[in-house]
């Protein structure tokens, strides 16, 4: 009986199967297609829209509690993004992450209780050195996940590749993505070093961290 329950609750979907088991894995997934070249234009206007209204800040290092803007280190400008305060666009977005974390707790009890999405743009020339998501002062970050708005067409010569720093049998190995429109990245924040190398060609993108308590 209970099996029966199941089938009629539950739909499985194949995107976030590929998530959960590239997660187990090796600790990283890599999604093409995660929203349409349409979406991704939705998006991409969105954020000309809010940085329009001047509305972007230079990223800092940190969190809120300690932060400090160090273009040594990291050179983008960010906006977090308001739920409450979504234009029609940004609800599509955030449904879909509503749904993905639904769905990755009731499957794997991730726990996820919170999440915080910021848009970035990296200007020309500009980078983020290799770093890790989670601050000494609060670990509540448990999965990052990237999403890119980049004009279809986005070429390797453009650069803001992001590379994960990985272990494989005790030797590093560089995992280089580019960042192709539509393309989402998602990866344990608490273990994977990466970077943003430098990047030719502005490289628009939102950020965000689903959390635990
Ligand atoms: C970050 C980050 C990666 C990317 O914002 O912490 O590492 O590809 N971004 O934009
Ligand atoms: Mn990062």
């Amino acid at each position: 009986m209970s099996h029966l329950f199941e089938a009629i609750d539950f739909v499985e979907n194949p995107i976030y199967e590929q998530i959960i088991s590239d997660l187990g894995s090796q600790q990283f997934s890599i999604i093409d297609g995660f929203l349409s070249l349409d979406e991704v234009e939705l998006l991409r206007q969105a954020l000309i829209d809010r940085h329009e209204e001047d509305t972007f800040k230079k990223a800092a290092i940190g969190n809120r509690v300690n932060e400090t803007i160090e273009k040594s280190i990291r050179g983008d400008l960010i906006l977090w993004m308001d739920e409450t305060k979504a234009t029609p666009s940004e609800m599509f977005f955030f449904n879909k992450i509503n749904d993905l974390v639904a769905y990755l707790n009731r499957t794997c009890f991730m726990g996820i209780l919170q999440k915080e999405f910021h848009y970035a743009i990296y200007p020309t020339n500009t980078f983020y050195k290799r770093h890790i998501d989670t601050f000494q002062n609060d670990d509540r970050r448990k999965l990052s996940f990237v999403c890119y708005l980049n004009e279809d067409g986005w070429l390797p010569e453009n650069g803001g590749e992001l590379v994960l720093y990985l272990n494989k049998n005790g030797q590093e190995v560089e995992k280089v993505i580019y960042p192709f429109p539509g393309r989402i990245v998602v990866f344990e924040s608490q273990i994977i070093e990466h970077e943003v190398r430098p990047v030719k060609t502005e490289r628009l993108s939102i950020t965000g961290w689903l959390k635990t308590r």
